[in-house]
Protein backbone atom coordinates (compact mmCIF):
# COMPACT_ATOMS: atom_id res chain seq x y z
CA UNK A 1 0.00 0.00 0.00
CA UNK A 2 1.57 3.25 -1.29
CA UNK A 3 2.20 5.64 2.00
CA UNK A 4 3.62 8.35 -0.66
CA UNK A 5 2.74 12.11 -0.72
CA UNK A 6 2.86 12.84 -4.17
CA UNK A 7 3.37 16.72 -4.85
CA UNK A 8 3.72 16.86 -7.78
CA UNK A 9 6.38 17.64 -9.93
CA UNK A 10 7.99 21.58 -8.87
CA UNK A 11 6.32 21.34 -6.05
CA UNK A 12 8.80 22.14 -2.97
CA UNK A 13 9.09 20.52 0.70
CA UNK A 14 7.30 23.54 2.67
CA UNK A 15 9.75 24.91 4.66
CA UNK A 16 9.24 25.28 8.57
CA UNK A 17 6.24 27.37 10.16
CA UNK A 18 7.88 30.36 11.23
CA UNK A 19 6.82 33.36 12.45
CA UNK A 20 6.81 36.21 10.64
CA UNK A 21 8.64 37.84 13.50
CA UNK A 22 11.47 34.88 13.76
CA UNK A 23 13.60 37.53 13.16
CA UNK A 24 12.42 40.16 14.99
CA UNK A 25 11.73 38.25 18.16
CA UNK A 26 15.40 37.91 18.80
CA UNK A 27 16.31 41.60 18.03
CA UNK A 28 17.19 41.23 14.34
CA UNK A 29 15.80 44.07 11.78
CA UNK A 30 15.84 44.05 7.54
CA UNK A 31 17.08 47.17 7.22
CA UNK A 32 19.54 47.99 4.20
CA UNK A 33 23.09 46.45 6.62
CA UNK A 34 21.09 43.22 6.28
CA UNK A 35 19.80 44.07 2.11
CA UNK A 36 23.28 44.55 1.16
CA UNK A 37 25.06 41.57 2.83
CA UNK A 38 21.63 38.98 1.57
CA UNK A 39 20.22 40.12 -1.29
CA UNK A 40 22.95 38.36 -3.62
CA UNK A 41 21.82 35.29 -1.62
CA UNK A 42 17.91 35.21 -2.57
CA UNK A 43 18.62 33.36 -6.24
CA UNK A 44 19.60 30.08 -4.02
CA UNK A 45 16.72 29.98 -2.31
CA UNK A 46 14.02 31.35 -4.73
CA UNK A 47 12.11 28.25 -5.33
CA UNK A 48 11.15 27.52 -1.66
CA UNK A 49 11.21 31.02 0.05
CA UNK A 50 8.20 33.21 -0.93
CA UNK A 51 9.46 37.15 -1.27
CA UNK A 52 6.52 37.82 1.99
CA UNK A 53 9.16 35.58 3.69
CA UNK A 54 12.10 36.82 3.01
CA UNK A 55 12.55 39.95 5.00
CA UNK A 56 12.02 36.90 8.09
CA UNK A 57 14.53 34.95 7.04
CA UNK A 58 17.44 37.06 5.76
CA UNK A 59 18.53 39.03 9.15
CA UNK A 60 18.74 35.26 10.75
CA UNK A 61 21.22 34.22 7.61
CA UNK A 62 23.29 37.23 8.09
CA UNK A 63 23.41 37.44 11.62
CA UNK A 64 24.66 33.54 11.57
CA UNK A 65 27.07 34.52 8.89
CA UNK A 66 28.34 36.96 10.99
CA UNK A 67 28.59 35.09 14.19
CA UNK A 68 30.15 32.54 12.61
CA UNK A 69 33.23 34.48 11.52
CA UNK A 70 33.24 36.27 15.32
CA UNK A 71 33.71 32.95 16.52
CA UNK A 72 35.25 30.80 14.30
CA UNK A 73 32.68 28.64 13.63
CA UNK A 74 31.43 26.22 10.90
CA UNK A 75 28.21 24.58 9.89
CA UNK A 76 28.09 21.20 8.95
CA UNK A 77 25.00 21.07 6.81
CA UNK A 78 23.51 17.28 6.13
CA UNK A 79 22.14 16.46 2.58
CA UNK A 80 18.40 16.27 4.40
CA UNK A 81 19.00 19.93 5.99
CA UNK A 82 16.12 22.46 4.41
CA UNK A 83 17.24 24.70 1.42
CA UNK A 84 17.74 27.66 3.62
CA UNK A 85 19.97 25.87 5.83
CA UNK A 86 21.86 24.30 3.34
CA UNK A 87 22.68 26.82 0.56
CA UNK A 88 22.55 29.57 3.12
CA UNK A 89 24.80 29.38 6.12
CA UNK A 90 26.15 25.68 5.74
CA UNK A 91 29.83 26.16 5.40
CA UNK A 92 30.10 22.03 4.83
CA UNK A 93 27.58 20.06 3.16
CA UNK A 94 27.37 15.92 1.95
CA UNK A 95 26.54 12.60 3.40
CA UNK A 96 27.82 11.42 7.21
CA UNK A 97 30.84 10.45 5.30
CA UNK A 98 32.19 13.79 4.14
CA UNK A 99 30.37 15.51 7.15
CA UNK A 100 32.60 13.01 9.68
CA UNK A 101 35.92 13.70 7.62
CA UNK A 102 35.36 17.32 7.45
CA UNK A 103 34.80 17.91 11.21
CA UNK A 104 38.25 15.98 11.63
CA UNK A 105 39.72 18.35 8.95
CA UNK A 106 38.45 21.96 8.97
CA UNK A 107 40.16 24.40 11.38
CA UNK A 108 37.97 26.28 13.27
CA UNK A 109 36.95 26.30 17.28
CA UNK A 110 33.33 25.61 16.80
CA UNK A 111 31.38 23.16 14.98
CA UNK A 112 27.75 23.79 14.32
CA UNK A 113 25.67 20.29 13.41
CA UNK A 114 23.11 21.09 11.17
CA UNK A 115 22.50 17.21 11.09
CA UNK A 116 20.98 14.69 14.27
CA UNK A 117 22.75 14.42 17.58
CA UNK A 118 24.92 10.61 16.56
CA UNK A 119 26.54 13.18 13.48
CA UNK A 120 27.68 15.53 16.27
CA UNK A 121 28.58 12.74 18.47
CA UNK A 122 30.62 11.87 15.02
CA UNK A 123 32.19 15.01 14.74
CA UNK A 124 33.00 15.95 18.72
CA UNK A 125 34.59 12.31 18.28
CA UNK A 126 37.34 13.04 15.90
CA UNK A 127 38.00 16.47 17.08
CA UNK A 128 37.94 16.24 20.69
CA UNK A 129 39.59 20.00 21.14
CA UNK A 130 36.77 21.55 19.18
CA UNK A 131 33.49 22.58 20.82
CA UNK A 132 30.52 20.74 18.82
CA UNK A 133 27.57 22.08 19.12
CA UNK A 134 23.91 20.84 18.08
CA UNK A 135 20.86 22.84 18.01
CA UNK A 136 18.37 20.66 19.53
CA UNK A 137 19.03 17.99 21.75
CA UNK A 138 15.93 16.16 20.51
CA UNK A 139 17.11 15.79 16.81
CA UNK A 140 17.63 11.98 17.42
CA UNK A 141 17.30 8.51 14.96
CA UNK A 142 15.07 5.51 14.94
CA UNK A 143 18.03 3.64 13.98
CA UNK A 144 20.57 5.14 16.87
CA UNK A 145 17.74 4.63 19.18
CA UNK A 146 17.29 0.70 18.30
CA UNK A 147 20.63 -0.76 19.72
CA UNK A 148 22.43 0.52 22.70
CA UNK A 149 25.92 -0.54 24.36
CA UNK A 150 24.72 -3.28 26.31
CA UNK A 151 22.77 -5.09 23.26
CA UNK A 152 26.32 -5.12 21.34
CA UNK A 153 28.17 -6.41 24.54
CA UNK A 154 25.58 -9.37 24.53
CA UNK A 155 25.76 -9.75 20.68
CA UNK A 156 29.72 -10.07 21.04
CA UNK A 157 29.12 -12.54 23.72
CA UNK A 158 26.66 -15.01 21.58
CA UNK A 159 29.41 -14.65 18.34
CA UNK A 160 32.88 -13.61 19.96
CA UNK A 161 34.27 -14.71 16.47
CA UNK A 162 32.66 -12.51 14.26
CA UNK A 163 33.37 -8.54 13.69
CA UNK A 164 30.70 -6.27 14.28
CA UNK A 165 30.55 -3.68 12.30
CA UNK A 166 28.30 -0.42 13.15
CA UNK A 167 26.38 1.65 10.55
CA UNK A 168 27.30 5.21 11.72
CA UNK A 169 23.71 6.09 12.61
CA UNK A 170 24.37 5.21 15.97
CA UNK A 171 25.64 6.50 19.26
CA UNK A 172 28.95 6.48 20.70
CA UNK A 173 28.50 4.07 23.19
CA UNK A 174 27.39 1.49 20.96
CA UNK A 175 30.18 2.57 18.23
CA UNK A 176 32.39 1.88 21.42
CA UNK A 177 31.27 -1.31 21.54
CA UNK A 178 31.86 -2.49 17.87
CA UNK A 179 34.91 -3.16 15.49
CA UNK A 180 34.34 -0.49 13.13
CA UNK A 181 31.76 1.84 11.43
CA UNK A 182 30.31 2.14 7.87
CA UNK A 183 28.62 4.16 6.15
CA UNK A 184 25.81 3.64 3.53
CA UNK A 185 28.93 5.38 1.41
CA UNK A 186 31.09 2.41 2.00
CA UNK A 187 29.51 -0.21 3.66
CA UNK A 188 30.04 -2.92 1.10
CA UNK A 189 34.09 -1.83 1.22
CA UNK A 190 33.83 -1.96 5.08
CA UNK A 191 31.89 -5.56 5.11
CA UNK A 192 34.52 -7.45 3.44
CA UNK A 193 37.49 -5.57 4.66
CA UNK A 194 36.64 -6.35 8.28
CA UNK A 195 35.57 -9.87 7.40
CA UNK A 196 39.10 -10.46 5.36
CA UNK A 197 40.97 -8.61 8.42
CA UNK A 198 38.86 -11.21 10.61
CA UNK A 199 39.21 -13.81 8.34
CA UNK A 200 35.38 -14.57 8.95
CA UNK A 201 33.19 -16.16 6.02
CA UNK A 202 30.47 -13.40 8.73
CA UNK A 203 30.14 -10.31 9.52
CA UNK A 204 27.07 -8.51 11.84
CA UNK A 205 25.87 -5.51 10.81
CA UNK A 206 23.91 -3.36 13.35
CA UNK A 207 21.39 -1.88 13.22
CA UNK A 208 19.97 -1.38 10.38
CA UNK A 209 18.32 -4.64 8.69
CA UNK A 210 17.73 -3.11 5.42
CA UNK A 211 20.85 -1.60 5.09
CA UNK A 212 22.36 -5.31 5.75
CA UNK A 213 20.02 -7.10 3.43
CA UNK A 214 20.97 -4.32 1.07
CA UNK A 215 24.86 -4.65 1.44
CA UNK A 216 24.64 -8.50 1.87
CA UNK A 217 22.89 -8.52 -1.86
CA UNK A 218 26.22 -6.95 -3.26
CA UNK A 219 28.50 -9.12 -1.28
CA UNK A 220 29.67 -12.75 -1.34
CA UNK A 221 30.30 -12.55 2.56
CA UNK A 222 27.66 -14.06 4.72
CA UNK A 223 25.74 -11.00 7.20
CA UNK A 224 24.00 -11.15 10.23
CA UNK A 225 21.55 -8.32 11.53
CA UNK A 226 19.88 -6.11 14.06
CA UNK A 227 15.68 -5.62 13.64
CA UNK A 228 16.31 -1.97 13.65
CA UNK A 229 15.16 0.11 10.66
CA UNK A 230 14.95 3.96 9.42
CA UNK A 231 11.24 4.97 10.34
CA UNK A 232 11.45 7.53 7.42
CA UNK A 233 12.65 5.11 4.46
CA UNK A 234 11.03 1.94 5.88
CA UNK A 235 7.97 3.50 4.36
CA UNK A 236 8.64 3.23 0.60
CA UNK A 237 7.71 0.23 -0.58
CA UNK A 238 7.99 -1.88 -3.89
CA UNK A 239 4.29 -0.88 -4.80
CA UNK A 240 5.34 2.36 -4.78
CA UNK A 241 7.60 2.09 -7.25
CA UNK A 242 5.60 0.51 -9.60
CA UNK A 243 3.08 3.04 -8.92
CA UNK A 244 5.69 5.95 -9.60
CA UNK A 245 6.63 4.15 -13.24
CA UNK A 246 2.74 4.21 -13.84
CA UNK A 247 2.03 7.53 -13.24
CA UNK A 248 5.15 8.73 -14.73
CA UNK A 249 6.26 6.87 -17.54
CA UNK A 250 10.08 7.14 -18.01
CA UNK A 251 11.09 8.45 -14.55
CA UNK A 252 14.84 7.43 -13.06
CA UNK A 253 14.17 6.40 -9.76
CA UNK A 254 16.73 6.33 -6.98
CA UNK A 255 16.62 5.20 -3.73
CA UNK A 256 18.63 5.17 -0.51
CA UNK A 257 19.89 1.87 1.06
CA UNK A 258 17.85 2.23 4.22
CA UNK A 259 15.09 1.65 1.93
CA UNK A 260 13.77 -2.07 2.34
CA UNK A 261 15.36 -4.48 -0.57
CA UNK A 262 12.40 -5.02 -2.79
CA UNK A 263 12.74 -1.28 -3.17
CA UNK A 264 15.87 -1.11 -4.22
CA UNK A 265 15.23 -4.46 -6.37
CA UNK A 266 12.74 -2.48 -8.19
CA UNK A 267 14.94 1.27 -8.13
CA UNK A 268 17.26 2.16 -11.37
CA UNK A 269 19.99 3.48 -8.39
CA UNK A 270 20.55 3.20 -5.28
CA UNK A 271 23.33 5.10 -2.85
CA UNK A 272 24.16 7.46 -0.18
CA UNK A 273 22.73 10.60 -0.10
CA UNK A 274 25.71 12.07 -1.85
CA UNK A 275 25.58 9.39 -4.57
CA UNK A 276 21.91 9.71 -5.34
CA UNK A 277 23.06 13.87 -5.72
CA UNK A 278 25.90 12.64 -7.79
CA UNK A 279 23.48 10.92 -9.84
CA UNK A 280 21.88 13.53 -11.07
CA UNK A 281 24.37 15.64 -11.58
CA UNK A 282 26.28 13.59 -14.24
CA UNK A 283 23.74 12.03 -15.69
CA UNK A 284 21.14 14.56 -15.93
CA UNK A 285 17.80 12.36 -15.86
CA UNK A 286 14.84 14.23 -17.15
CA UNK A 287 12.54 13.25 -14.59
CA UNK A 288 13.20 11.75 -11.25
CA UNK A 289 12.20 10.82 -8.26
CA UNK A 290 14.56 10.78 -5.04
CA UNK A 291 13.44 7.68 -2.71
CA UNK A 292 14.66 9.09 0.74
CA UNK A 293 14.00 12.11 2.67
CA UNK A 294 12.18 15.26 1.26
CA UNK A 295 14.87 17.90 1.46
CA UNK A 296 17.09 16.02 -0.17
CA UNK A 297 15.45 16.81 -3.77
CA UNK A 298 14.87 20.47 -2.88
CA UNK A 299 18.94 20.57 -2.65
CA UNK A 300 19.56 18.15 -5.47
CA UNK A 301 17.04 19.98 -7.45
CA UNK A 302 18.26 23.42 -6.85
CA UNK A 303 21.80 22.36 -8.61
CA UNK A 304 20.34 20.61 -11.87
CA UNK A 305 17.26 22.63 -12.85
CA UNK A 306 17.48 20.79 -16.69
CA UNK A 307 15.70 18.09 -14.11
CA UNK A 308 12.30 17.72 -13.37
CA UNK A 309 12.06 16.45 -9.79
CA UNK A 310 8.88 13.90 -9.01
CA UNK A 311 8.34 14.65 -4.87
CA UNK A 312 7.04 11.80 -2.80
CA UNK A 313 8.88 12.00 -0.34
CA UNK A 314 9.03 11.33 3.92
CA UNK A 315 9.98 13.70 6.34
CA UNK A 316 12.91 12.88 8.80
CA UNK A 317 11.14 14.65 11.99
CA UNK A 318 14.34 14.61 13.70
CA UNK A 319 16.41 16.25 11.12
CA UNK A 320 13.40 18.54 10.65
CA UNK A 321 14.36 19.98 14.54
CA UNK A 322 16.93 21.70 13.44
CA UNK A 323 16.08 25.75 11.62
CA UNK A 324 17.57 28.60 11.04
CA UNK A 325 16.57 30.00 14.54
CA UNK A 326 18.07 27.03 16.98
CA UNK A 327 21.16 27.59 14.42
CA UNK A 328 20.68 31.31 15.21
CA UNK A 329 20.44 30.52 18.72
CA UNK A 330 22.58 28.10 19.46
CA UNK A 331 25.62 30.34 17.88
CA UNK A 332 24.26 33.05 20.57
CA UNK A 333 24.16 30.83 23.57
CA UNK A 334 26.63 28.11 22.91
CA UNK A 335 24.02 25.63 23.23
CA UNK A 336 23.57 22.41 22.83
CA UNK A 337 27.17 21.07 23.53
CA UNK A 338 27.63 17.68 22.74
CA UNK A 339 30.02 15.98 25.09
CA UNK A 340 31.56 12.20 25.54
CA UNK A 341 33.22 10.85 28.29
CA UNK A 342 36.80 10.16 27.02
CA UNK A 343 37.15 6.10 27.49
CA UNK A 344 33.68 6.00 24.93
CA UNK A 345 35.53 8.60 22.77
CA UNK A 346 38.54 6.83 22.65
CA UNK A 347 36.69 3.15 21.87
CA UNK A 348 34.81 4.96 19.80
CA UNK A 349 37.39 6.50 17.44
CA UNK A 350 39.03 3.09 17.12
CA UNK A 351 36.29 2.05 14.93
CA UNK A 352 35.55 4.94 13.09
CA UNK A 353 39.45 5.34 12.10
CA UNK A 354 39.20 1.83 10.93
CA UNK A 355 36.58 2.62 8.69
CA UNK A 356 38.64 5.82 7.63
CA UNK A 357 41.87 4.00 7.33
CA UNK A 358 40.41 2.18 4.84
CA UNK A 359 41.42 3.17 0.92
CA UNK A 360 39.61 6.41 0.14
CA UNK A 361 36.87 6.09 -2.91
CA UNK A 362 37.02 8.64 -4.92
CA UNK A 363 33.06 9.05 -4.68
CA UNK A 364 30.18 6.91 -2.57
CA UNK A 365 30.14 3.32 -3.40
CA UNK A 366 26.63 3.19 -5.47
CA UNK A 367 24.47 -0.11 -4.03
CA UNK A 368 23.71 -2.59 -7.75
CA UNK A 369 19.97 -2.78 -8.29
CA UNK A 370 17.81 -5.35 -10.03
CA UNK A 371 18.98 -7.72 -7.03
CA UNK A 372 16.44 -10.51 -5.34
CA UNK A 373 16.11 -9.45 -1.56
CA UNK A 374 17.85 -11.74 0.95
CA UNK A 375 16.54 -12.81 4.22
CA UNK A 376 19.20 -12.47 6.62
CA UNK A 377 19.36 -14.25 10.27
CA UNK A 378 18.82 -11.68 13.01
CA UNK A 379 21.95 -12.00 16.35
CA UNK A 380 18.56 -11.60 18.61
P1 LIG B 1 23.87 9.35 4.36
O1 LIG B 1 25.13 8.91 5.00
O2 LIG B 1 23.57 8.64 3.08
O3 LIG B 1 23.85 10.83 4.21
O4 LIG B 1 22.64 8.92 5.29
C1 LIG B 1 22.41 9.44 6.56
C2 LIG B 1 21.04 9.21 6.97
O5 LIG B 1 20.69 9.41 8.11
C3 LIG B 1 20.11 8.71 5.98
O6 LIG B 1 18.86 8.55 6.54
FE1 LIG C 1 17.75 8.47 11.23
FE2 LIG C 1 16.17 7.86 9.20
FE3 LIG C 1 16.22 10.37 10.10
FE4 LIG C 1 18.34 9.35 8.75
S1 LIG C 1 16.29 9.73 7.96
S2 LIG C 1 18.39 10.53 10.66
S3 LIG C 1 18.30 7.22 9.46
S4 LIG C 1 15.50 8.55 11.25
Amino acid sequence: MARLIDSGPGCPTPTPLRGPNAAEARGLVYDDAVRAETDHLYPLVQDFVTPMEWPAIAPLVAAINRLKAEKNAVILAHNYMTPDIFRLVGDFRGDSLQLAREAAAVDADIIVQAGVHFMAETSKILAPQKTVLIPDMRAGCSLADSITAADVRLIKQKFPDYPIVTYVNTSADVKAECHITCTSSNAAQVVEAIAKEWNSDTVILVPDQYLAKNVAAQTKIRVMTWPGSCEVHEMFTADDVEALREAHPGVVILAHPECPPDVLEAADFAGSTSALANYVAEKHPHKVVLLTECSMSDNVAAENPGTNFIRPCNLCPHMKRITLENIYDCLVKGEYEVTIPEDVRVRAKKAIDAMLALPRMEKPLAFETGLKPLELEMVV
